[in-house]
């Protein structure tokens, strides 16, 4: 299956990123196709236009850094995540990214079709400062939860902190792998 990883942190020395790129690998050696996007200043926060929902109109019309998560995202079977945590929530590039999949809806009337098939595997990745907590976590699934709407098929949470990174690429890799 094809698997796509994207990195919300702009940070060369990301944890985050060093745990999706661990993922892939896992993944990669499985046997899997896989494509990290490194978001960046090319990301365009959701506008409103409403083309996406025009009889027939495919993805999210703006062309930027998701442009190319748009068009593998039909064929592929997993996607990972990874963002920092600021200020106590997922990093802002995490929920312009969560918004972008606005565009999956093909309307929005009271049967909303989705423009994917149900089922591809979603995991996110939070790397913090400080220790895991229940108050984190509750971020987190506030920014994961709008993914079951689209169908995807939500995993577990995984939290990095620098204290556990170690252990937690390890689990990144073998996520990666058994899937
Ligand atoms: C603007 C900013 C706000 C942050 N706020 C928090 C915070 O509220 N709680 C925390 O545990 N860590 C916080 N951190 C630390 C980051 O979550 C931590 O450095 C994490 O590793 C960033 O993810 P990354 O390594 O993938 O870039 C903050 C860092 C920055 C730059």
């Amino acid at each position: 299956m094809k698997v796509i990883g994207v990195a919300c942190s702009c940070l060369p020395r990301s944890n985050s990123l060093k745990a999706v790129e661990a993922f892939l690998k896992g993944a990669a050696e499985a046997g899997h196709e896989t494509e990290l996007i490194r978001l960046n200043k090319d990301l365009h926060g959701c506008i409103g236009c409403q083309a996406c929902k025009k009889e027939g109109a495919g993805m999210c019309v703006q062309k930027d850094i998701l442009t190319r998560y748009f068009e593998l995202l039909p064929e592929a079977g997993a996607v990972v995540m990874g963002a920092g945590n600021y200020m106590g929530y997922a990093q802002g590039e995490a929920w312009t990214f969560m918004n972008r999949h606005y565009c999956l809806y093909g309307s929005m009337g009271p049967e909303r079709k989705i423009k994917i098939e149900p089922g591809k595997k979603f995991f996110a990745i939070f790397a913090q400062g400080t220790p895991d907590n229940p108050a984190y976590r509750a971020n987190y699934e506030a920014v994961c939860k709008p993914f079951e709407g689209w169908g995807f098929d939500r995993q577990d949470v995984m939290v990095v902190t620098q204290a556990t990174l170690e252990e937690r690429l390890k689990e990144a890799y073998e996520l990666g792998k058994a899937l």
